[in-house]
């Protein structure tokens, strides 16, 4: 599904979320800042734009691993990096988040935006994302959810539910499934004091989390 929609894939981000979702990332990294002393881990990375995000927090001077299983996604992560001639900072790989290529507790920050909930496996996603963090280090996970508020939760749920999924479709022609399959992935996905509970049966100390613009999308935040 991501390699069929990857060429369309940054485009519709920005504007289904009408440029929000740069913000949450930006924001995501305002809460977990890096340091310089250790590699970042960005895991379901596709186009780089949480990597691309952290490697702006830490001036550049953080290397950052960023890792997907699409190869698609990753060649245009390959070549925004090449637009915005950042070098070797940031390198892109290809490795699946439930079983990653790397030695335990490597890195200082290991990071999830609006993945995790694609993994097919979330346990086992979120084990080895604590696994490869270092003790002391923090997972952040980057997920939409639904808000609670009325009348945002009415109102989110009508744009998620009808709105998006037509736009979607209409732009990406994309057979039917990838807007669609969202809200209904989003329904389905553990959030809140739930997925809080799952990061800790994974391995991790402490979870907290942070609900962004309304509730829509929530920061997770554990620390092995
Ligand atoms: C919605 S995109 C998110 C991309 C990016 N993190 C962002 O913030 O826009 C989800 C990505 O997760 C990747 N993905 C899903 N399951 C995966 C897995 N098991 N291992 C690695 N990548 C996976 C997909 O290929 C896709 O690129």
């Amino acid at each position: 599904m991501f390699a069929e929609i990857a060429d369309r894939y940054d485009r519709m981000n920005h504007l289904l979320s009408m440029q929000v979702d740069r913000y949450w990332r930006w924001r995501t990294t305002r809460i977990v800042r890096p340091r310089s002393d250790a590699p970042i881990l960005d895991v379901c990375t596709g186009t780089g734009d949480l990597a691309f995000a952290f490697h702006r927090a830490s001036k550049g001077e953080t290397p950052i691993i960023a890792t997907d299983f699409c190869p698609e996604m990753l060649e245009f992560g390959e070549r925004k990096k090449a637009k915005r001639k950042i070098g070797d900072t940031i390198e892109f790989r290809e490795a699946d988040a439930q079983d990653l290529p790397f030695d335990d507790n490597r890195f200082q920050i290991v990071c999830v935006a609006f993945g995790l909930r694609n993994v097919a496996d979330t346990d086992q996603g979120l084990r080895e994302m604590t696994r490869v963090c270092q003790p002391g280090g923090r997972v952040a996970v980057l997920e939409f959810s639904m808000p609670r508020w009325q009348p945002m939760k009415a109102f989110y749920g009508f744009y998620f539910r009808y709105i998006l999924p037509r736009i979607g479709r209409l732009l990406a022609r994309n057979r039917n499934d990838a807007y669609n399959y969202l809200p209904e992935s989003v329904g389905e996905f553990p959030s809140g004091s739930e997925l809080c509970e799952r990061m800790r049966q994974a391995g991790l100390a402490s979870a907290k989390y942070k609900p962004l613009t309304f509730g829509i999308a929530t920061l997770y935040i554990g620390q092995k």
